[in-house]
């Protein structure tokens, strides 16, 4: 059951208004409802260490599950409508312990805060067919100028070639935590080993609307599929708690390790929930108002699909 107060009152109102944009679909999440899941292994380079105690990060492979998905509520939005898509990862520790590494092929959100991502969800509900013209996006930028950056990059994001071919980013910020209690500023991003591959507009239209999957699946009856995960170090004054921002390019970044994709077959039975702020020892959520917020708002999402609703 989710807990009743202020936060989980709201996150259940803002997944009450995707289901009001984009309809309900029993049993798929609100969100990122189309996907795929494989098995995988992550294997640590070692580099991670003098920054974090986490031990998928310093000495131990561990097993991971990888869930690619596209972005829309809906789960029959064709791959070519959707240009966000997501990688998630849960990383099986030892001891029971998990991270959950949620990423998309976007480097910010639309917003800092909670209240502001429901208001402007509210606003984009209120217009025609919850598709705001260009008069109706002008006037939201002008009262939300906070996601008018994000905006920006989806209009210009080109679609992925392949789930294989996708630069995926955590997005937030998170702490590393070493074993003199140090603490590090982060950012997760994945790198395919395959390189980043995108479709030209032209060759999009003659894509079948389930695409990524059929591609991936493919894919993997004859090889591996790799990405590195990369850890960028976060210095004085990069914002901790403004997913809108990104970081400057030049930070340090270390090649933590690789994740591998060796499954022929998808994982039928999906009873997973990739809920960010579950962290090993090692690891700990930044300020950011979204990443509680987002624990919230999956959880109401979790009940309804896992009730059937
Ligand atoms: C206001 C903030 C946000 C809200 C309310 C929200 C809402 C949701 C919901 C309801 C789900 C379905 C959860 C489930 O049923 O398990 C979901 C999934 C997802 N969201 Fe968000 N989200 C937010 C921010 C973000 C951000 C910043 C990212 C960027 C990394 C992101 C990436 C994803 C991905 C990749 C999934 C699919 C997870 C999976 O594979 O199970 N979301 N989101």
């Amino acid at each position: 059951m989710v807990e009743n107060t202020n936060e989980t009152v709201l996150a259940t109102r803002t997944v009450n208004y995707i289901e009001k944009l984009a309809g309900t679909h029993p049993g798929y999440r609100r969100a990122h409802a189309k996907g795929v899941l494989f098995q995988a292994t992550f294997t640590p380079t070692g580099k991670a260490s003098h920054y974090t105690k986490a031990a998928h990060l310093t000495r131990n492979e561990v097993s991971a599950i990888v869930r690619f998905s596209n972005s829309s509520p809906n789960p029959a939005t064709a791959d070519a409508l959707a240009a966000v898509k997501g990688m998630s990862v849960q990383f099986q520790l030892p001891e029971g312990d998990i991270h959950s590494l949620v990423g998309i092929t976007l480097p910010i959100f639309v917003t800092k805060s909670p209240q502001t991502f429901f208001d402007m969800l509210k606003t984009i509900t209120s217009f025609k067919e919850g598709k705001p013209d260009f008069k109706e996006m002008v006037k939201l930028f002008a009262t939300y100028p906070e996601s008018r950056a994000a905006f920006q990059m989806i209009r210009k994001l080109k679609h992925t070639k392949s789930y294989a071919k996708g630069r995926y980013y955590a997005v937030h910020a998170f702490y590393l935590i070493n074993e003199e209690g140090e603490r590090t500023p982060v950012k997760f991003e994945w790198e395919p080993e395959l390189g980043v591959e995108t479709f030209t507009v032209k060759e999009l239209a003659t894509l079948p609307p389930d695409y990524l999957e059929a591609e991936l699946a493919q894919r993997l009856k004859t090889e591996e599929v790799r990405f590195r995960l990369h850890i960028v170090i976060g210095e004085e004054h990069d914002p901790t708690d403004d997913p809108t921002k990104e970081w400057p390019k030049e930070r340090t970044r270390i090649d933590a390790g690789v994740l591998s994709i060796h499954a022929k077959e998808m994982i039928k039975d999906d009873t997973f929930i990739f809920d960010p702020t579950i962290l090993p020892t090692g690891i700990e959520c930044s300020d950011d108002e979204i990443l509680p917020f987002r624990k919230d708002a999956y959880a109401v999402s979790y009940e309804r699909r896992r009730k059937g609703q």
